[in-house]
């Protein structure tokens, strides 16, 4: 079951909270949405986007490359961290400055100040792309909060319970939204809705996610 988009509005500027420790900051990204572009663009010269294999045998739909000491991959063996990219067998890039500049501001918002990611997952959507409903737990430190940046064409966000049959709430995410959640929201399932045609001034037919974690 999923709730009615009226039952969570969009709105633009400030702080929507979803749950007890987690939240989206409207439109946060967008003062530096050249720069992440650009930052965006030298990463994918490094570890271009793939579409990866899940253990499972799937490929998925969303196109992945990481930046940061760690990386998250899938391939038939499972899901892991690495810091060297399977497809270039080259370190991750670097996680750019105004990367690190987002994340700060995006902790201190929502009340994680201190959060120092390793990991920063880039997820690529074109239309018709989709998340499934999931958890993440390929970290090791579970206490440690997500941070997640929307650029391009918007996307329905699917914010869940701790259990997978638990109602989400769908919430819409424009470019330069971000989402965070942590502490006792850590584990909550959240996944994208299948993304519909759309066309973005900066970006094109596409949406550009990036996640900060402690992986390591
Ligand atoms: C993720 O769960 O890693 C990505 C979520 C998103 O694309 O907003
Ligand atoms: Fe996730």
């Amino acid at each position: 079951m999923t709730l009615d988009l009226f039952d969570n509005p969009p709105q633009t500027g400030g702080r929507q909270v979803l749950g007890p420790q987690s939240c989206v900051l409207r439109g946060l990204a967008l003062p530096m949405e050249h720069v992440l572009v650009e930052a965006i663009a030298s990463i994918e010269r490094v570890s271009p986007f793939r579409h990866m294999v899940t253990p499972g045998g799937f490929t998925m739909s969303v196109a992945l490359s990481n930046c940061g000491d760690l990386g998250w991959t899938t391939d038939a063996s499972g899901y892991r961290y690495t810091s060297i990219d399977p497809l270039t067998q080259e370190p991750w890039p670097a996680m750019p400055a105004a990367f690190r500049q987002l994340v700060q501001e995006a902790t201190l918002a929502a009340g994680f100040e201190g959060f120092d990611p390793d990991a920063c997952l880039l997820n690529r959507y074109r239309p018709g792309a989709r998340m499934s409903l999931h958890q993440d737990k390929n970290e090791r430190d579970l206490t440690q909060p997500i941070v997640s940046v929307s650029l391009g064409i918007p996307a329905t966000f699917l914010f869940g319970g701790l259990r997978r049959k638990d109602p989400a709430q769908r919430v819409p995410l424009l470019h330069g939204d971000v989402v965070v959640w942590g502490g006792v929201d850590r584990m909550r399932y959240h996944g994208i809705v299948p993304l519909k045609e759309a066309a973005h001034p900066l970006l094109g037919a596409q949406r550009i996610n990036f996640t900060f974690r402690k992986a390591g």
